[in-house]
């Protein structure tokens, strides 16, 4: 049985204040949560505080990326070393903004997958695609790329340690949701292609949904047979809209 898990991708936004509020609110209202993993990704300095205040709950922390490399001279990068020390569990690989405003190739975002898992921490991988490549009826053939890179570099069986999330970057930040039945399909595209290739691994393997879910529209896609939760963007800012999505997952 697959478990559900919601995280939270607060991208560049907060403050000491406001996260202290955030989390409070959220510890606040996890006895609403019984089943579904919970999870924040703050930008990477917040983590120390974060892991802090986390403490005693089960709200895992995750990173928003992650160094390829696990020392030495690239300036301005995190190792999984560093991520795991400061309480991280998770790390979030190959987001659609990572990849289109900071040039992260498909074989650098498998590098770094690598490095969360030699590291100890869980990667998501996330794959989508671009509203153009939805039009081209090219759906699949660039998902299908995304998750080749990290299939060729690291294998079927590190997925039995591994999350995907399928974000079609036009749903970002956009408040264009897929619709239930648009995600389900991918979702369903994205099992397959791990089942031929290992049957188990697939059925356990953990799928979110991301692209402008919210406290509304989460149960319905969180209802779809291969939709096992969600990467939250926007609604992951404000206590009571996140814990509207958790519970949806429970
Ligand atoms: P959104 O972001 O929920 O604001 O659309 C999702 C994401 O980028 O992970």
């Amino acid at each position: 049985m697959r478990t559900k898990l919601v995280a939270g991708n607060w991208k560049l936004n907060g403050s000491l204040d406001s996260i202290r509020g955030l989390i409070g609110g959220i510890k606040a209202g996890m006895d609403s949560v019984s089943q579904a993993g919970v999870a924040v990704c703050p930008p990477a300095i917040f983590i120390p505080e974060v892991a802090a205040l986390v403490e005693g709950s089960r709200i895992a922390i995750g990173s928003q990326n992650i160094c390829e490399q696990d020392s030495g001279a690239y300036t301005g990068e995190i190792s999984g070393s560093m991520l795991n020390e400061f309480g991280c569990s998770y790390a979030i690989v190959g987001h659609s903004e990572r990849r289109s405003l900071y040039g992260e190739s498909d074989d650098m975002v498998a590098a770094r997958f690598a490095a969360a898992r030699r590291n100890g921490l869980k990667p998501i991988l996330c794959v989508g695609e671009l509203l153009e490549e939805r039009e081209g009826g090219i759906t699949e053939q660039v998902v299908g790329r995304q998750l080749d890179a990290v299939i060729n570099l690291e294998g079927i069986d590190a997925f039995a340690d591994a999350v995907i999330a399928y974000e079609p970057v036009w749903a970002i930040g956009t408040g264009k949701t897929a619709s239930p039945e648009q995600a389900q399909e991918v979702h369903r595209f994205i099992r397959g292609k791990m089942s031929a290739l290992n049957a188990t691994i697939a059925e356990n393997l953990v799928i979110q949904y991301g692209g402008s879910v919210n406290g509304s529209n989460a149960k319905e896609l969180f209802g779809m047979p291969d939709i096992d939760g969600g990467l939250i963007g926007g609604a992951a800012l404000q206590a009571e809209g996140f814990l509207a999505i958790c519970q949806a997952a429970d």
